[in-house]
């Protein structure tokens, strides 16, 4: 069953390729620059989002805001389940909420969606298990097309999770008119050349991750920085790495730093970075000089062409805008994985988790 692979979660994070491939599968129409969502048809363009979910589903929901505000233009908020379904949300006319979850029976989630119709929203079910509670509940479902996740830890499901927005970013991109058909194409071409980039680095990916684990096995906490669709990223990467390995890790803003967690750095307080080379670059760059600068070591996933002068340099290619977070996420990922059973934890059933939360 494994197919191989030590581990569930292995075998789950090399199947990624297949992943976006699947969730693509009948909704690309590359020539008119057109993601094709025909389950969303009933709903009317929204006219503000948010986004509900729990955990891993709840960091896809939060990548998915940077694209969906600036993609489509529509206003996007995106909550963690539990706190929206006990604050009073004000929901209004033309407010969709978009409920995310891989097993489609988290209980908060469920709940969330439960308030959004009781306030008069529409709700679409962001969900991979087909007949699950959310499809059920939901008002009209997109399949994730991640096929069974068995290992506790999410890692194939967000990767859909994460497609599966893009589309949508793309198709309200379309209807608002902020996109342009040229912009549509190249992101659509770029996500359908994303399987074969991904699958030809995974193999090194991997070595490189388990290098790195060993290197860092003795670390008993670690920082994660990462800005704009990479903050994130960020805060999977540490909740990958606690949940897996019980070491503890915090993801941040990478601008955050200085209003705190820049206390803790010391040579003993490992940072990991996301420093794509994009817009933000610089920015990035001049959080971990400040780093460097209280003798922080530094892990730095990045792009060719980085000037980046850090104690471990990671090098992954480099996708379209914000496409370079599919190249990035596994490599987070197999991080974990790497230090989980380097430490010699049980990767597939870590203590203490259940797969599938469906009471609060
Ligand atoms: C982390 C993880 C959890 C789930 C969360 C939501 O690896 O698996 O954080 O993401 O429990 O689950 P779903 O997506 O099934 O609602």
């Amino acid at each position: 069953q494994k197919g191989g692979y030590k581990h569930f979660m292995l075998k789950e994070i090399f199947e990624q390729p297949k992943v976006i491939a699947d969730c693509l599968a009948g909704r690309v129409d590359l020539a008119a620059g057109r993601a094709l969502l025909p389950e969303l048809a009933s709903l009317p363009t929204p006219e503000r989002l948010f986004i509900v979910a729990c955990g891993t589903s709840f960091h896809a929901g939060l990548w998915g805001m940077y694209l969906l505000e600036q993609w489509a233009g529509v206003p996007t908020r995106v909550e963690i389940a539990s706190e929206f379904r006990y604050r009073d949300p004000i929901l209004l006319p033309g407010d969709v909420v978009v409920a995310i979850s891989q097993s489609g029976e988290t209980a908060d989630t469920l709940a969330g969606i439960r308030l959004a119709r009781e306030r008069g929203a529409k709700v679409i079910g962001l969900c991979n298990v087909v007949g699950s509670s959310v499809a059920r509940e939901s008002d009209v479902v997109v399949y994730t097309q991640a096929g069974p996740e068995i290992s506790v830890a999410s890692t194939k499901a967000m990767c859909s999770q994460l497609t599966a927005l893009t589309l949508l970013a793309l198709s309200l991109g379309e209807i608002t008119g902020r996109m342009s058909r040229q912009a549509r194409v190249d992101c659509l071409a770029n996500l359908e050349k994303l399987p074969s980039v991904l699958e030809a680095e995974l193999p090194r990916m991997r070595e490189r991750a388990a290098v790195l684990a060993k290197t860092f096995s003795e670390s008993s906490s670690f920082l994660y920085l990462g800005r704009g669709p990479y903050y994130p990223l960020a805060l999977e990467g540490a909740l990958k790495l606690k949940e897996i390995s019980y070491i503890h890790a915090e993801g941040y803003a990478a601008g955050e730093m200085k209003h705190g967690p820049i206390a803790l750095i010391d040579p003993r307080f490992p940072t990991f970075a996301l420093a794509p080379v994009d817009e933000l670059f610089p920015k990035v760059k001049s959080n971990l000089e400040e780093v460097q600068a209280r003798g922080g070591k530094i892990i730095a996933l990045t792009n060719p062409g980085s000037d980046l002068r850090v104690d471990h340099v990671w090098e992954i290619p480099k996708a379209w805008g914000p496409l370079t977070t599919f190249l990035m996420l596994p490599a987070l990922q197999m991080f974990a994985y790497e230090m989980a059973d380097y430490l010699g934890k049980d990767v597939d059933q870590p203590r203490n988790l259940a797969k599938s939360v469906t009471v609060e």
